[in-house]
């Protein structure tokens, strides 16, 4: 019986060593501890011994299972990483791969990103600012009463004031990042240089150079003495930054109930830079913002005196500045979410 499990052991441990794969090292665990196994049939024998040869025949089978059991699983390690090592080296490391698609930012996102680094360099901090706003800071802090006329140019989003404590029309979805003027200057006591980039909606026809939901941004700063050449001088050093140094501005006077004197801010047009194309409708110049001296009504709103400070004021729009800088004709494909389009930016 002894020489049996001897040589049963042995048989099995050279089957071990020998096998390549886990496949054979399987079939042997079959042939030898299976339950019809070799190992298996020859323990079956054991009560069949004299009781004094039992208990030391079926210590020295047990010693012998473990062994056969040990080994199997050593070499069943060893197949599994020479076969990773296998699979590796039948990698062609000529075949060119397979490039992984890499994204970019938003055109607007760019130009924003843009425009802030700009005005950081001259000092400015960057604010972010509600989308669900009060008629308070989008109109009322801004010098525009209930029954101003500009309120005409601003088609206003009132939201539904049914089932809350807010009286009707009191809400709205910001028609202008200008509504941060308010917000930050009733808080902050200056001098302060602030940026707002914002989304803003109206009730727009949506054309080609008007969407109903857009990005724009707003600037603000306040001090001693800041007067109409700051904000000049200020836009002209953005504009050239932004567009190019060869980039002409021009102001004309504008009316904005928040601003006094207040200007809109034109550029040499990008395409034909001045010489008058379908882009500019042959004038030269491409209207591009707002701006003006802060209103001293503005200010007192705020708690700020304007015999002490002074202060200017500007807005934009992202999505136009993002037309302009890209020479697009239509601003809805800014928000076309064709990946074709957007890969061109
Ligand atoms: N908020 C104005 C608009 O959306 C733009 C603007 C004009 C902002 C003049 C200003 C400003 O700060 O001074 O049409």
């Amino acid at each position: 019986m002894e020489d049996t499990l001897i040589n049963i052991k042995n048989t099995a441990l050279s089957f071990i060593w020998e096998a390549e794969d886990r496949k054979s090292l399987e079939e042997t665990k079959i042939q030898f501890l299976g339950r019809s196994g070799k190992l298996t049939l020859a323990l079956k024998e054991l009560p069949k011994l004299p009781i004094e040869k039992r208990v030391e025949v079926g210590r020295l089978a047990n010693e012998i299972k473990k062994t056969i059991e040990e080994a199997m699983e050593e070499k069943m390690s060893q197949v599994a990483s020479e076969s990773v090592v296998k699979k590796r080296e039948s990698i062609d490391k000529s075949v060119p791969a397979i490039m992984p698609k890499i994204g970019h930012m938003h055109p607007i996102s760019q130009v924003m990103y843009e425009t802030i680094e700009i005005f950081k360099s001259l000092g400015f901090q960057v604010a972010d600012g509600p989308e669900i706003e009060s008629d308070h800071y989008n109109f009322e802090v801004l010098n525009i009463p209930k029954d101003h006329p500009s309120r005409d140019t601003q088609q206003t989003l009132f939201l539904d004031s049914a089932g809350t404590s807010y009286s009707p029309g009191e809400m709205l979805l910001r028609t202008q990042t200008s509504n941060m003027q308010g917000r930050i200057m009733e808080k902050t006591k200056p001098p302060f240089r602030v940026l707002v980039p914002g989304k803003v909606f109206r009730y727009e026809q949506v054309d080609a150079s008007h969407g109903f939901e857009f990005w724009q941004v707003e600037g603000f700063m306040v001090d001693k003495n800041v007067s109409m050449s700051n904000l000049f001088a200020t836009l002209d050093y953005f504009f050239k930054q932004f567009f190019g140094e060869k980039t002409k501005v021009k102001f004309v006077c504008h009316n904005f109930p928040f601003v006094e004197p207040g200007a809109e801010a034109y550029i040499s047009c990008v395409v034909c830079k001045g010489k008058g194309c379908s882009f500019c409708k042959q004038t030269g110049w491409v209207e591009i913002l707002g701006a003006g001296m802060i209103h001293p009504n503005v200010l007192r709103a705020v708690g700020i005196n304007p015999d002490e400070w002074s202060g200017f004021a500007f807005g934009t729009g992202l999505s136009r500045m993002a037309t302009l800088k890209f020479e697009m004709d239509d601003l809805r494909l800014l928000t076309n979410p064709d990946l074709r389009v957007l890969e061109q930016f």
